[in-house]
């Protein structure tokens, strides 16, 4: 039985393989939609979420299977002091495979140890978003036709951003990948990341805090939102939410063929006035999340369709 707590649980020729399917899956609906009849995902959410969650549930449904869960820790009874490892023990006797998003950093590998059906990480703390990685991933390959040989700006909060974690750790085994990390001195990336990812693979990045420096030489743009749950104190929140904000103006100096993407939610750092710029990729990018979970729920299962 395989789990996916992080982008690395899949192999660089698994990871092509579930691309392939999940091009399939866009192109061809309809062989896959009784896929997973019978069978039945459990999303279990401790932590708010629109995309991630109702995008499992998507898949789900489109494999013609079903879906139970909850979505806050307030509605389970964690609010009663029920562990994690309890919770998916009973899970496991009533769902096929499960999806989990947790504020605590590592909660879905402590159930992943403790169940009997395969545990995907929704989100865990500040840590993982492996799902939204094979999501940037799919909108990355689809539009510039590769994974290597590209320079990609991540921008904004990079120190709590866990979409972004996972997203360097995957892209770090393809090559000549070059990352422009763009961030307030304060929202860096964390240092094991640097130390332990790019570092340790050799892989060229540059840290900056202006965007309008780093635009012109970018493939994709990967905006993100300041991660307001994870502050310590509100005052800080406010002084750094603002610190990057797309607008047509900066948008100016990128390349014909700079992609944007962003995981969403958006708050404030790209301006709607953007929205309809060809290079604007992040509402596509909803729609190949669901291909994606659509292939990884096929694959965590075992299930072929010819
Ligand atoms: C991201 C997350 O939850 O980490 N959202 C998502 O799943 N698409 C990004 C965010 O919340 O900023």
């Amino acid at each position: 039985m395989k789990h996916i707590i992080s982008p690395l649980d899949l192999s660089v020729d698994e990871l092509s393989n579930l691309l392939d399917l999940a091009a399939d899956i866009e192109k061809n609906p309809d062989k896959y939609k009784e896929a997973c009849k019978g069978k039945k995902i459990a999303t279990l959410f401790y932590e708010p979420s629109t995309r991630t969650r109702l995008s499992f549930e998507a898949a789900m449904l489109n494999l013609g299977g079903s879906v139970l869960g909850f979505s806050s820790a307030a509605s389970s009874s964690a609010s009663k002091g029920e562990s994690v490892a309890d919770t998916i023990r009973v899970v496991s006797c009533y769902a096929d495979i499960c999806a989990m998003r947790h504020p605590k950093e590592g909660a879905p590998l402590v159930a992943s140890e403790h169940s009997g059906i395969p545990i995907i990480n929704a989100g865990d703390g500040g840590h993982q978003h492996p799902t939204q990685t094979l999501t940037d991933l799919m909108t990355i390959r689809s539009l510039k036709g590769r994974l290597e040989n590209l320079t990609i700006g991540l921008c904004g909060d990079l120190k709590f951003g866990r979409t972004v974690h996972s997203l360097i750790n995957a892209l770090s085994r393809y090559s000549n990948i070059k990352f422009v990390l763009i961030s307030p001195n304060e929202l860096r990336l964390p240092s094991y990341i640097c130390e332990e990812v790019l570092d340790e693979k050799h892989i060229e990045y540059e840290e900056v805090s202006k965007l309008e420096d780093a635009i012109p030489k970018l493939d994709i743009l990967y905006m993100t939102r300041v991660q307001k749950e994870r502050f310590f104190n509100e005052e800080d929140y406010i002084r750094l939410k603002d610190s990057y904000i797309l607008d047509s103006e900066k948008l100016a100096n990128a390349k014909e063929d700079m992609y944007i993407l962003h995981p969403l939610p958006r708050v404030n750092e790209i301006s709607v006035e953007i929205d309809n710029d060809s290079r604007a990729a992040y509402f596509k990018q909803v729609q190949y999340g669901v291909y994606v979970r659509m292939a990884l729920i096929l694959t965590l299962l075992d299930i072929h369709v010819d």
